[in-house]
């Protein structure tokens, strides 16, 4: 398998996972990895997150618990992300030189067979260039990182649409450090679930996930006139805009957050002055989408 081949001789390759495209590479070895933050044109002290084969390798990279066992044995292979004290083997590269490390294992069958074939862990983070928008799709990544990476494995959509959920692993609590298709509610069942703002990673920006056309919360106002303007819409029928881009047209969150970053993309591509977004319930996954909304618009000051 080309893929296998490349991973194996220290390249990056970008690969489905069941949330978004990741841009992997051998995660034990400090060369491969820093081929990712060429690529993505990434600051080195955004640490990277670990995607393993199996979870019997949780305790090779990490001081595990028995919490982050009864959370990697229900949501494993899926969309959360443990963070964990590291072992020595974890490259600094990875961590960005903190003592934690992140770890998931992908539920993609193309992600899996290929992992499975390499043997070993790979660091991926979304394959996109450092700031932009997730890619969701293969034609996405190829506009990120088309000539900078010698592979792009196609596998279609990807199911979640926006990133795992990642969960900070201390002795009896959680800290919810991104939002994801794993909620909290179903990690409150665990251990009390604590929101962490007050410790910033630099993936953690206020502006992540930013469309380059300006981007602002709609408040139900008819467009300005004399500008070109798009409409992220959730339930209304936009009039007066230049392109309007529904989220669900049943209102189904899951739908909502699959067609998320696609159709931000859509919008930021149309040569717009400006996307307004409206607001969506902030339930279930809604919270998760609306994390991503606000940073799209970066009207938050605060970390999450
Ligand atoms: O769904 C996902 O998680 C996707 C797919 C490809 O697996 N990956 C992803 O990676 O979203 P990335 O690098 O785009 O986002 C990883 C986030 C960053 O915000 C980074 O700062 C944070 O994880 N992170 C990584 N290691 C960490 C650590 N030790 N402690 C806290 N945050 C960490
Ligand atoms: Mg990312």
């Amino acid at each position: 398998m080309e893929a296998v081949r490349l991973l194996s001789s220290g390249e990056p390759v970008a690969l489905p996972t069941e949330t978004v495209y990741g841009l992997a590479a051998a995660a034990l070895d400090p060369t491969a990895c820093a081929r990712i933050f060429e690529a993505k044109e990434r600051p080195f002290n955004d640490p990277l997150i670990v995607h393993l084969p199996a979870s019997g390798w949780l305790d090779e990279l990490c001081e595990s618990s028995p919490l982050a066992w009864r959370l990697a044995e229900t949501f494993w292979p899926g969309p959360l992300t443990l963070v964990l004290p590291r072992r020595e083997v974890v490259p600094n590269i990875v961590t960005a030189h903190q003592n934690t490390v992140a770890v998931r294992m992908s539920a993609h069958p193309i992600f899996q067979n290929i992992i499975d074939a390499f043997g070993g862990p790979l660091a991926a983070p979304s394959a996109n260039r450092f700031g932009r928008i997730s890619p969701t799709q293969a034609s996405h990544v190829m506009s990120e990182l088309g000539g900078r990476i010698p592979l792009i494995v196609d596998a279609g959509p990807c199911l979640h649409g926006i990133e795992s959920t990642i969960v900070s692993v201390r002795s009896n609590r959680l800290f919810l450090c991104r939002q994801g298709p794993v909620t909290r509610e179903q990690l409150e069942r665990f251990a009390p679930v604590t929101e962490r703002r007050e410790e910033r990673t630099p993936g953690s920006l206020p502006t992540h996930y930013a469309p380059r056309t300006p981007c602002e919360f709609w408040k139900g106002d008819p467009p300005p006139a004399g500008l070109s303007v798009g409409l992220l819409a959730w339930n209304t029928r936009g009039k007066g805009f230049a392109q309007v881009e529904y989220l669900s047209d049943k209102q189904d969150l899951r739908e909502a957050a699959a067609h998320l970053y696609t159709a931000l993309r859509r919008l930021d591509e149309a040569g717009l002055d400006l996307i307004l977004v409206e607001r969506i319930p902030e339930v279930d996954l809604g919270v998760a989408i609306m994390e991503r909304l606000v940073k799209a618009t970066g009207s938050s000051q605060q970390s999450l």
